[in-house]
């Protein structure tokens, strides 16, 4: 396992996604998910994002932290860390109510002190944006939150946020082969300001994957969770299922040659940007699992030839920062 440093911790840099939980991507049994769970942390995995939009997410993080204390003692839960996000519908960010927030989240998570809070908004003309960051860093520095982060924030923001001298660890990103619009702007300014990316995205739903290599264009129908549905939409945008049947070629190569599956290679290639501490893989508690092939992604080193053909590929995609803007610029009202 490799890990990196994001704040205060360390975590594994392949990262578990709970979105997956939240509802519309199958039917997750409570009991049966959480168990798995136990399963990801004894592979090594670790690390867990999830949101208190996240259905029952962090009900699961309590549920998973009483499990792990009852069968291997307290000392195991500080192995584990779990990263939520502050949600809000934007209106006046009072401290009473980011602090109502983050207790409910607490609860929730059975923690004292939560790991990560990852603060997404989705209008920026309302600048409440910055008060609630601020009483964020003020229950950061009271110990009910250990660090402070945001989720697609595009760069300018973030600008503004280290101008106004508030310190943020991490910003949680949509960031793959298909999606590189990190790397206009936000990777450099992370890099010059003490923070990480954390991507997500990295495997389209799992459209990055043999599954669809040589695979008609599936419609809404075969697309039969809102992630693979929200990623296929970014591959129209991005250059069409024709071009993304010749991405999938050409990553089948790189993997032939490193024993490694396409997944593996698309997380590889987003890991090894500057900046990204972490990629963000959904799991379908007890539906689906990965685990034994995302392993693999460890011990996966590409090189230059690999990154040509990569390359050779999405040199024909259409420009995205363009299209769509910065990070985030897609969740803006
Ligand atoms: N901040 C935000 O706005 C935001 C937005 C989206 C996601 N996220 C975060 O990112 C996480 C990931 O979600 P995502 O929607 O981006 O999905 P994703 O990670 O791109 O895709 C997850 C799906 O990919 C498939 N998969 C995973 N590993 C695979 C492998 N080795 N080989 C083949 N298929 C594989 C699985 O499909 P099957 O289950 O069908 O096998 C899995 O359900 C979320 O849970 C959430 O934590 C955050």
């Amino acid at each position: 396992m490799e890990t990196a440093a994001l704040g205060d911790l360390r975590v594994c840099r392949v990262l578990n996604g709970m979105w997956q939980v939240a509802g519309g991507h199958g039917r997750i049994e409570h009991e049966k998910a959480i168990g798995e769970m136990m399963a990801y942390h004894d592979s090594g995995f670790t690390s867990w994002d999830l949101a208190d939009i996240y259905g029952p997410a962090e009900d699961f993080i309590g549920g998973f932290r009483r499990m792990l204390a009852e069968e291997k003692g307290e000392s195991e839960l500080a192995k584990m860390q779990a990263f939520t996000k502050f949600v809000p519908e934007p209106a006046r960010m009072t401290r009473a109510v980011v602090e109502q927030a983050i207790e409910r989240s607490r609860r929730r998570m059975g923690v004292e002190s939560i790991d990560l809070v990852q603060f997404h908004w989705w209008d920026y003309a309302n600048p409440a944006w910055l008060d609630a960051l601020v009483h964020l860093s003020e229950l950061r520095d009271a110990g009910r939150v250990r660090n402070v982060g945001l989720t697609n924030f595009d760069t300018d923001h973030m600008q503004d946020m280290a101008d106004a001298g508030i310190k943020i660890v991490s910003n949680q990103v949509q960031y793959s082969i298909i999606d590189q619009r990190p790397q206009v702007k936000m990777q450099e300014f992370c890099s010059k300001n003490n923070s990480v990316i954390l991507a997500y995205g990295t495997v389209c739903g799992g459209l990055l994957s043999e599954r669809y290599l040589g695979s008609p264009e599936p419609g809404n129908a075969q697309l039969d969770t809102p992630s693979l549905r929200k990623y296929k939409k970014m591959i129209d945008v991005w250059g069409g299922w024709k071009l993304f049947q010749e991405l999938l070629a050409a990553l089948k190569q790189v993997a032939a040659r490193h024993n490694a599956s396409i997944a593996n290679v698309a997380a590889r290639y987003i890991l090894d940007r500057p900046a990204v501490a972490g990629v963000i893989i959904g799991a379908r508690l007890g539906i689906a699992e990965h685990r034994h092939d995302n392993a693999r992604i460890f011990g996966l080193k590409l090189d230059d030839e690999d990154r040509e053909r990569i390359e050779a590929v999405t040199a024909r995609s259409r420009n995205l920062f363009e299209l769509i803007g910065d990070c985030g610029d897609e969740y803006r009202y």
